[in-house]
């Protein structure tokens, strides 16, 4: 068995109780699942609740929802006010209102205190540290500075097979292809220094 550790690592863990990683290391949120507005905005628009065409709707309605309200009546009608402000001339003001509505009242729960920023998830790596705790390539074999820790790249665990929108989608790469990220090869396992579920930094 190896042991992986990160450079500067000094704790002694023969001085801690070891224990074997089982299921919910990764699935640390089962049943229910608190989506960031990035997540929750983007699904509403896959699904169509959410109509793409509104100008800027996606900031919009990530904004609304990042902010930190006291009771749950005060953040639908902040919601409300705040959409209905920014599309005045649309006539499908009152539906996207009802959409980012029941985002908030299916996801955040400001009376416990309770919504994404409280309850990370580890699944992924995109907006908590997730597989990257330990799949950063940076935990090397104790005794053995080139074994790191096995799938630490990109294309371990994806094969990318087409991506873009339009034509890119139909030149699919068998191979996998490396991860465009906006416009730029992006490959290092720091997301989460950028992507915090609502607008990245
Ligand atoms: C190393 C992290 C990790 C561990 C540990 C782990 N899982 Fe998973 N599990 C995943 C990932 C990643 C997926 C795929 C999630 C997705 O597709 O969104 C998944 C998917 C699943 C699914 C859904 C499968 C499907 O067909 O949709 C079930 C059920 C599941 N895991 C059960 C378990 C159980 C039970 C254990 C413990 C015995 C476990 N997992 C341990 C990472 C893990
Ligand atoms: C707490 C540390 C830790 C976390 C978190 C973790 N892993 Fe791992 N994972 C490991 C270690 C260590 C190994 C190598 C085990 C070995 O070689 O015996 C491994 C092995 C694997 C392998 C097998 C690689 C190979 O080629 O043998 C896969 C695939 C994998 N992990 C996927 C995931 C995914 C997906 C996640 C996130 C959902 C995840 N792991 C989260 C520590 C972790
Ligand atoms: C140890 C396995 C592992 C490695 C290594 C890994 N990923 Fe992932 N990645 C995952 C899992 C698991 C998910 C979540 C899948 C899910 O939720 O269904 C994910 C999700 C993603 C997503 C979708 C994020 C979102 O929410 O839209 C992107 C993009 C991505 N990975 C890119 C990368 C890039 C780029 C790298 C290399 C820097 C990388 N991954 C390395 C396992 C891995
Ligand atoms: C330096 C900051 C930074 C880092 C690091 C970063 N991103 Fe991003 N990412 C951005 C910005 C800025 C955008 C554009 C956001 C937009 O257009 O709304 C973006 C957009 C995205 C998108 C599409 C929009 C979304 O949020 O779904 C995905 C998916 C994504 N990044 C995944 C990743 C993954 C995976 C990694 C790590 C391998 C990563 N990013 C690392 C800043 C970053």
């Amino acid at each position: 068995m190896s042991e992986y550790r990160l450079p500067g690592f000094t704790n002694d863990p023969a001085a801690y109780e070891m224990r074997t990683m089982d299921c919910m290391d990764c699935h640390n949120r089962p049943s229910h699942r608190f989506r960031s507005p990035n997540d929750a905005v983007d699904l509403a628009i896959t699904l169509g609740t959410i109509d793409r065409k509104l100008p800027w709707v996606k900031s919009n309605a990530v904004a609304v929802l990042t902010q930190t309200y006291d009771t749950e009546p005060h953040a639908l009608e902040n919601i409300s006010r705040s959409l209905r402000d920014k599309h005045s001339s649309t006539p499908q003001a009152d539906a996207l209102v009802t959409a980012v509505q029941k985002i908030y009242s299916e996801n955040f729960f400001p009376e416990m205190k309770a919504d994404w920023r409280a309850y990370p998830e580890n699944m992924g790596h995109k907006d908590w540290p997730g597989c990257f705790r330990c799949h950063d390539g940076r935990h090397k074999a104790v005794g053995d500075a080139k074994k790191k820790i096995p799938a630490s790249d990109c294309a371990s665990c994806h094969t990318i097979l087409a991506q873009g929108s339009g034509e890119a989608m139909d030149k699919l790469n068998p191979k996998g292809s490396a991860f465009i990220h906006i416009d730029a090869e992006y490959e290092t396992a720091d997301c989460n220094s950028c992507h915090t579920g609502a607008f990245p930094k």
